[in-house]
Parts: C-alpha cells; structure tokens; sequence
C-alpha cells in the first residue's frame, strides 16, 4: 500500500521574497486560499489571490536567496512557476516530488510565463527519489525509451500532451457527430459474431471455482467485439445515421506500428446511402473537423509534437487540411503499383490484398495525402459488403482510406441490402443459421446503407506523425507483452 508522505516547509525567514509573501498575504491571510488547477492559476484570472496549487515537481532550481520550481498538474503542458525562498528549499523537494503549495499568485517578471506563485508554504505530499526515477530532470527522453514505464510515462511531458490531444480528439469527434445529427449507440463488447470473418477473436468464457466444464457461459461462443458495426446495422435498420466510439479487439500476433490488440474504433453507419460517396465525404469531414478541432484546442501541446517529437510533420498536416483527398479504385491502385520502378516485398497482381508497402506507396504517388481507394475484389472482402456485380472483375462496393505514414486509417463499405445476394454468399459460407438474424434486417424494411470504421490510434499517429502506435495509447496490449 502507499504511504501518505507529508512534510510541510513554511516560511519563517525575511527574506525578500518572504517579506513580499508576508505583505502579500496580509489581505488574504483570513481566507481559506482558493484551489487552484495549474492552467487555472496560469490563466492570470486571480492575480493577487492566496492560492493552493496541487500538483508534481517538473524541475527545481535552486539559487542564493530563492528556489523556482516548475509545477504540473496535467491541465496543461505550461508548468506553474513557484518561487519561494531559500530555507523552503529541503532534500525532499525533488523532481518528480508530489507537491501542495499555497501562496499568493504574482504576475511573472519573465516573458515565458504569465504568473509565477510565491509560495508560503510546500508540503511535499509524496516524495520522490531522483536517482531511482527512471526520468531524469532537463533530459528529454524519447517515446521509445519512455515506453519501457508504462506505470510512469504519463509524468513526462510528450507523453502528458499525448493524453490531453487524445482527450480532446475524442471530444471532437463526438462533437462532429452530434453536429451532424447522428446517435451514439453503445454497442456491446461481449459478442458472439466475427464480423470482419477473419477469425482473429479472443474468446470470453468465465473463470472461477463455479464454473460448469464444457458449456458455454451465454450458450454459444463468445468473443470480444471485432467491430460493432453489425450491431450498429441493426440499429440504422431504424436511426438513418449512428455512431459508435469504443474499445475494439483482435488477436492478431502482430509486433507491427500499427496493430493492437486492443483499440478504439470509431465507427458510423449512414442509411439510405447512394454511393460510396456518400461515405468518403462523412470519412473526409470528420478526419478535418477533428484535426481542426484538435490543432486549435491544443496548440501547445500540438507543437511539441510537431517541433521536438516529430519535426516537419506540421507541414503535412497542413497539407492534409488543404487538400480534397483523392479518389483512386483498387484497379487503378493496382495499376499504380506495377508500374512503379519500387520493388515491393509482396505481390501487386489483381486479387492482392494491399500491403502497408503498398498503401504507403500509394500515398506518396497521390501527394502525400490521403487517399480513397475503392472497389476491391469481391473475395477479399467480408460477407456484408455489396456486390458491384461488375465484369469480367468481381468487385464490392469497399473503400478504405490510406494516410501518410500510417498506411490504412479507415474501412468501410456500402453494405449488401439485397437479401436473395446476402443469402446466397452466407450460404455459400456456411453462416445462414449464425446470421439469421442479420438476414431479417434485410427481410423488414431494408434500405442500401453503408459504414465504415477508423482506427483512433492510427488517427492519432497520423495527426502526430507518430511512428509507433504504442505511443499514442495509454496502456497498449499486443500480442507477448506484458500486461499492467
Ligand atoms: O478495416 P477494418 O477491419 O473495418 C472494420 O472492422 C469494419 N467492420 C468497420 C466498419 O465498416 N464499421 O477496421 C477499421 C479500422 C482500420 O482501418 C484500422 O485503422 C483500424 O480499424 N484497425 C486497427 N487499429 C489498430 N490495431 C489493429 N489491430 C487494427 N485493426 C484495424
């Protein structure tokens, strides 16, 4: 268990600084002092005021007469400057250090910082030892040692501004689809379909001292959700456009960039659809509209990224906004790549699924943007997506969108509405029973509606030019690693 480590250093000196604080506080010194979050107290709203900031010791600086330290809460990637003086200085007060200060909130000398916080009195709440800390003060450490702490990465300053932009990412697209008049539906996690058909399910079956061998708990296998999308079907069956925004699962043996075991999907289902473009244009606005959202709601932390994390890749954000993301087919893709002098690791012929090589390459060829690419083989694709009964290449009305650096940030497709077609290809691969229920949706009231689904994760490393997508989540699962 954690022991509460409290230790409070007071002012009892005249020094300068002291002497401020004492004449300071005169005014105040009756009021309880206001609590304060750190971007609180650096929005300059209660200068003057005696304040209580809580929070973890980002650096110390020891002088003569006086001690700054930077202090973080996790509001904001600006620490509050706490000047104080020298016989509050203790061994105690360390990097990393949790800390409760109270003083009165001045406006900072310096340019950098709007307020700086005098400080009366620091109790060192939870202490912290510096050479033990796997952070050290004034480094910075990259996202792939970081990673090695994922009990400790949320301290430091990449991996905290990764946080408030994946916070504000999911605000925004919530608030893109609210905007637009769609209804969140919460679609259950616990399943017994593999919608996607390629079997990469993890199995849920209760554990314990109680259970009865040989049968299953819900009386049919059951898996943790691969998409909701099926389940999001029914509902469009009634509700033309709903969303859902969850935790995804597949048991891939994947050590890749972009694979996880576990990941957040937004997905969305549009009735009474047209064309594919009814969903490439919903895909291309929330893509903007999150991006916009996020790039000015988190301009600093934003730019740590783009400056010291990932340099340059501003640029290709910038692009991306601008740009009206091309549209190419799977055959015109394919014929992209054969005539490419680039010597790929996996075959380009008709029929390939693409590759990430492939889908990179394809993105640098388009611009270094994103692009749409529709109309796949037929037999590539699962069960619901639509027959283009086109000749002499069987295609399905898919689309997936391909990104800088990423390679496949979204999949979709109009879905087969037809049921005498969605009949015969479940028949064919044996899932009529399993999918009875999935062929009354098309038995009562069907409409051609599509969907598809973006990998948040992905999204993230897109937007933040982030190589690896262990980074961008706060406690990845993959396949052989070690679970928290
Ligand atoms: O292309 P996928 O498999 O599409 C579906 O699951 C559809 N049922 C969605 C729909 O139409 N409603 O997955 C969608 C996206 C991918 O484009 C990718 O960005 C992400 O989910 N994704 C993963 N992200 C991280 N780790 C994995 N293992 C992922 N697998 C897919």
């Amino acid at each position: 268990m954690f022991q509460a480590v409290t230790k409070t250093l007071s002012v009892t000196s005249t020094s300068p600084v002291c002497r401020g604080i004492l004449l300071g506080i005169r005014h105040y010194c009756k009021k309880t002092p206001t609590k304060l979050r750190v971007s609180e107290a650096l929005s300059g709203a209660d200068l003057g005021a005696n304040v209580k900031v809580q929070g973890w010791v980002r650096s110390v600086r020891p002088q003569k007469a006086n001690v700054f330290l930077h202090v973080n809460d996790g509001s904001s990637l600006q620490p509050l400057q706490v000047i104080t003086g020298a016989e509050l200085s203790d061994p105690s007060l360390t990097f990393g250090s949790a800390v409760e200060v109270t003083g009165i909130l001045k406006k900072s000398p310096h340019k950098k910082q709007p307020v700086e916080l005098e400080a009366d009195q620091i109790n060192v709440i939870g202490e912290c030892n510096p050479v033990d800390f796997p952070f050290k003060i004034k480094e910075r450490h990259g996202l792939e040692y970081i990673r090695q702490f994922p009990h400790l990465r949320c301290r430091t300053n990449a991996f905290s501004s990764l946080l408030r932009i994946r916070s504000e990412a999911t605000t925004a697209i919530h608030s893109y689809f609210k905007e637009n008049d769609f209804v969140q539906i919460h679609t259950p996690i616990i399943t017994s379909n593999d919608c996607e058909g390629a079997g990469e399910l993890f199995q849920v079956e209760p554990s314990g001292p109680d259970i009865v061998e040989d049968e299953y708990f819900f009386s049919v296998p059951t898996f943790l959700t691969v998409s909701g999308q099926l389940h999001l079907e029914v509902i469009s069956g009634a509700f033309s456009r709903v969303y859902t925004f969850g935790p995804t699962f597949r048991a891939e043996n994947s050590q890749s960039r972009r694979h996880l075991a576990e990941f957040y999907m937004v997905e969305a289902e549009i009735s009474f659809t047209q064309s594919i473009e009814d969903l490439t244009k919903v895909m291309e606005d929330m893509f903007k509209s999150a991006t916009e959202h996020v790039l000015a709601h988190c301009v600093e932390d934003v730019d740590l990224f783009h400056k010291h994390v990932t340099p340059g890749h501003r640029d290709t954000v910038d692009a991306m906004m601008k740009s009206s993301f091309p549209v190419i087919t799977y055959t015109e893709a394919v014929d992209i790549l054969n005539r490419s002098s680039e010597k790929f690791t996996f075959p380009t012929d008709w029929g390939c699924d693409l590759k990430t090589e492939h889908e990179k390459y394809l993105v640098k060829h388009c611009g270094n943007t994103p692009v749409f690419v529709t109309d796949y083989p037929y037999d590539l694709k699962p069960f619901y997506a639509r027959d283009n009964q086109d000749h002499p290449e069987r295609t399905a009305a898919a689309v997936d969108l391909l990104v800088p650096g990423v390679g496949e940030l979204c999949g979709g497709s109009l879905r087969e509405e037809r049921l005498d077609l969605l009949s015969a290809r479940l028949e064919e691969a044996g899932l009529e029973d399993i999918y009875s229920w999935y062929l009354d949706l098309r038995r009562f009231g069907s409409v051609p509606h599509g969907g598809f689904g973006l990998g948040f994760e992905r999204y993230l490393q897109c937007i933040l030019g982030v190589d690896n997508i262990k980074d961008v989540i706060p406690f990845p699962r993959f396949s052989h690693s070690c679970l928290l």
